[in-house]
């Protein structure tokens, strides 16, 4: 331990003054001639003895991208670690930093006395997104339960296990609903700036099916989808599935911009783009007026449509874009967080023309909802149940917001403070996947950030944390491990175990 902190030191002082200090007295030492050869020659000995830590987790990363770009294909063998230092001109011992680290994300794997492989993981484009695992403090689903919404639930539902009522709810329901389900959706979905038709509304069993079906109906196999660079991660399963290629659009603090969906439809054509502009998941960007008016600009002038995800729009009194443009937006909701992901319904707003495309796809991809989710959320919905347990969970998100910034102050987060979930940007000392895994070992699940990320390897050092579900107890407790472990180094942290 002491050894390794003497090393650390020398490595800085290596990386930040070699020229400085270390060179001429190295020179002066070996009683070499002054020459630029010699010069050249100390400074690779300095570099290949003592690499520095960022320089050995940008080799894994330019390996990350190697695999990724599929340059290294799962199965192939990675050289010895003592060639592999010897090719990229690098001590034995950083070689083995590097493939620690390739093994730590998962992206290799070791198998004694056989070698280093690409794992078989490590090129499926997109890891199976996860599902709860038990894990006492959930910061990873971000499904908000109210204790008291299941009496509330209760009392809406009072009646719904009666014959005749079970006779109706257990019918096959179809994409369309019935003309009652379809008025008390688009009434519910009113806003002041956004009244839906009921005629244009279509149903599927919850948020994540109205998303495929979207994408399916307006994005053809091989084409390409616009999305934020970090976005909500299960539409990257979703378009691997369907052969959809996801763009990676540029972002600011305003949201998506137009400029880049312009050079993204230059580059090659685009079918369609895929953004949330109200609360945005990961980061919790809601779109600026002056944003969505230039966004819609652009998008009016290249004919793209929009899919805009608006299931967590309920948290803040934005309308959704398709309120100024509604020819060029399908919008998706759901109430899985609203109400709960156990009772879930998701609805599909398409422009007229793509309805018909939309329920195609809502029937070929077999995303209809089932009749007893339709009874029981036509009843929510009608009765006002939804709408109260919208408004208290506005004021949870905000309580739980605030304890995480009190809890958080001082580390760099990015959050709206209507949101229930927030960006933690990582002190440098901390990867992110290294940091999701010492938090699992202290019983909280967090995301990392390469889950959000489109581009393969360029995600930032971060995690998301959902502030969802845990108890407001669990809450403050979790945040305080979570603070305590940023505060430690990796290596600390773990030896106070
Ligand atoms: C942005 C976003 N869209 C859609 C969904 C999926 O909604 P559902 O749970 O209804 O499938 C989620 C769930 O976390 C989400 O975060």
């Amino acid at each position: 331990m002491r050894h390794r902190r003497r090393v650390r030191s020398f490595e800085r002082a290596v990386g930040s003054s070699t020229e400085m200090f270390v060179l001429p007295g190295a020179i002066r030492l070996l009683q070499l001639p002054c020459s630029d050869t010699n010069i050249g020659a100390i400074k690779t000995l300095f570099s290949v003895q003592y690499m520095s830590k960022s320089e050995y987790l940008r080799l894994a990363d330019a390996i990350a991208a190697e695999i990724a770009d599929g340059a290294l294909k799962p199965g192939e063998r990675l050289p010895p670690q003592r060639d592999f230092a010897y090719e990229r001109k690098i001590a034995v011992s950083t070689a083995s930093r590097v493939y620690a680290e390739l093994l730590r994300r998962g992206l290799v794997v070791g198998e004694v006395g056989r070698g280093t492989f690409i794992s078989g993981d490590a090129k499926r484009g997109v890891a199976a997104p996860s599902e709860p695992r038990g894990i006492r403090i959930d910061f990873e689903f971000n499904y908000p339960i109210l204790l008291d919404q299941s009496a509330l639930i209760a009392k809406s539902l009072e009646g719904l296990e009666k014959t005749a009522a079970l006779d109706a709810a257990l019918r096959q329901a179809t994409s369309f609903g019935t003309p009652a389900a379809r008025s008390v959706a688009a009434a519910y979905l009113s806003q002041d700036a956004w009244s839906p038709s009921p005629d244009q509304l279509v149903f599927t069993g919850n948020g994540r099916q109205s998303i495929a079906a979207a994408l399916a109906a307006v994005v053809a196999t091989g084409g390409r989808c616009g999305v934020e660079p970090l976005t909500y991660p299960f539409i990257k399963g979703i378009a691997a599935r369907l052969g959809v290629s996801l763009v990676p659009l540029a972002m600011d603090e305003n949201g998506v911009r137009p400029d880049s969906v312009q050079k993204a439809h230059r580059e090659a054509h685009l079918s369609a783009i895929y953004i949330q502009p109200v609360v945005q998941n990961p980061l919790g960007v809601t779109m600026s007026p002056a944003r969505r008016a230039d966004l819609l600009r652009v998008v009016e002038k290249l004919n793209l449509p929009i899919i805009e995800d608006n299931v967590y729009g309920f948290l803040d009194n934005e309308p959704p874009l398709a309120a100024l443009a509604p020819d060029s937006c399908i919008v998706i909701d759901s109430l899985s967080k609203k109400a709960a992901p156990g009772l879930a319904l998701g609805f599909i707003v398409p422009p007229q023309r793509l309805r018909e495309s939309v329920m195609a796809s809502v029937r070929s991809g077999g995303w209809t909802a089932s009749g007893f989710a339709f009874a029981a959320a036509q009843r929510m919905m009608s009765d006002g149940t939804v709408a109260e347990l919208t408004r208290l969970k506005r004021l949870d998100a905000r309580a739980r917001q605030k304890l995480a910034a009190d809890r958080l102050a001082g580390f760099e987060i990015q959050a709206n403070d209507k949101s229930y979930h927030l960006w933690l940007t990582l002190p440098a000392h901390w990867r992110s996947q290294t940091f999701v895994a010492a938090a699992a070992r202290r019983d909280i699940a967090l995301t990392p950030s390469t889950t959000f990320a489109v581009a393969p390897g360029h995600a930032p050092n971060a995690v998301r944390l959902a502030l969802a579900a845990p108890t407001m107890d669990q809450l403050d407790s979790g945040l305080r491990t979570i603070a305590a472990m940023l505060n430690a180094s990796e290596h600390d942290f773990d030896s106070t175990e």
